[in-house]
């Protein structure tokens, strides 16, 4: 039985060609515009206005409680605006009936910060469950076949199918989670800190993973993330958010949008400290609150 981890498979399984993000046909899969979000009258986000190219891969960054999380469920519908819109591929997401956002859903793939897999399954059935769940019709020769070719994409041996998720390690439960956001082949991935929690060896196979994702299919990426190492290999732009708490009113909210090989140079001293790790600002407040 084959119980070592296998290569990332590097046969493409779809010979789609990924259009250049930036190429002249690049076109917006996502538009935001004028986007607010306020739980109990505290506003997390407010006043963001951008677009995503079909094809780029934007990590989003910023430091924990700043409304990463909450914008990338926005874009997917997770979350509701409290006023803005978010289109999809031209399409208002909040403007759709429960039906259709169902069908929209099938078009996106979703990378939990914890690989969120069902414990009560084997591996198998968790990667199988977005395609009994959506496309009821596929027999079982086809969900085998997919299920396996997508283990084999993300570098899983193939003994992994039989096993639950408490018997392999959280890097191989990253995997799985990556394998099942791919079987139903979304036109949008979103990655909520696909590295967290992992060794610095598994979380650099997760950023391969992604970059070799987005080679074999022509796939739009966003992926939220506090790793500026994961940011920098695996993005062609990062957005960098601020807390909405800490910023004057009509001051943006994002401090950052660019490649990330200006991230070192960005005039904004808060992004230049985040990046390099630097408690600046927050120490001087921490000391502050303290005196
Ligand atoms: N469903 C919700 N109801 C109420 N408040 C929420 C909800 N979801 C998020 N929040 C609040 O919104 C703020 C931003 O949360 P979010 O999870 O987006 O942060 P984040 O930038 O992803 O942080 P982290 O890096 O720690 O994951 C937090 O103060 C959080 O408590
Ligand atoms: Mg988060």
């Amino acid at each position: 039985m084959n119980t070592e981890e296998q290569p990332i498979s590097e046969e493409p399984s779809q010979v789609d060609e990924a259009p250049s993000p930036d190429g002249p046909n690049a076109a917006p899969l996502i538009e935001v515009n004028n986007l607010s979000i306020d739980f109990d009258g505290n506003c997390i986000l407010s006043g963001i206005t951008r677009s995503i190219t079909r094809g780029q891969t934007v990590a989003v960054i910023g430091e924990s409680g700043c409304g990463k999380t909450v914008f990338m469920k926005t874009l997917v519908a997770l979350l509701t605006p409290t006023t803005g819109t978010v289109l999809f591929d031209g399409v208002n997401l909040n403007r759709l009936t429960p039906a259709q956002l169902a069908h929209t859903r099938r078009r996106f793939g979703f990378v939990f910060q914890n690989a969120a897999l069902f414990d009560s399954m084997n591996i198998f059935d968790n990667v199988a469950f977005p395609i009994r769940q959506n496309e009821p019709t596929t027999g079982e020769d086809e969900v085998r076949q997919r299920v396996r070719k997508h283990l084999v994409e993300v570098g899983l041996p193939e003994d992994v199918a039989g096993k639950f998720p408490a018997e392999i390690s959280g890097g191989m439960q990253k995997r799985v989670g990556l394998a099942r956001a791919l079987v139903l082949q979304p036109e949008l991935i979103v990655y909520d800190e696909p590295t967290t929690g992992l060794d610095p060896i598994m979380s650099d196979v997760i950023n391969e993973l992604i970059l070799h994702t987005r080679r074999l299919y022509p796939v739009t990426s966003v992926v939220v993330t506090h790793d500026m190492h994961t940011a920098r290999k695996v993005a062609d732009r990062v957005m960098m958010f601020y807390p909405r708490r800490m910023l004057d009113k009509g001051q943006s909210q994002i401090l950052f949008d660019g490649p990330p090989s200006q991230l070192e140079h960005a005039e904004d001293r808060r992004v230049r400290q985040f990046v390099r790790g630097e408690a600046g600002d927050r120490l001087r407040e921490m000391s502050r609150a303290m005196a």
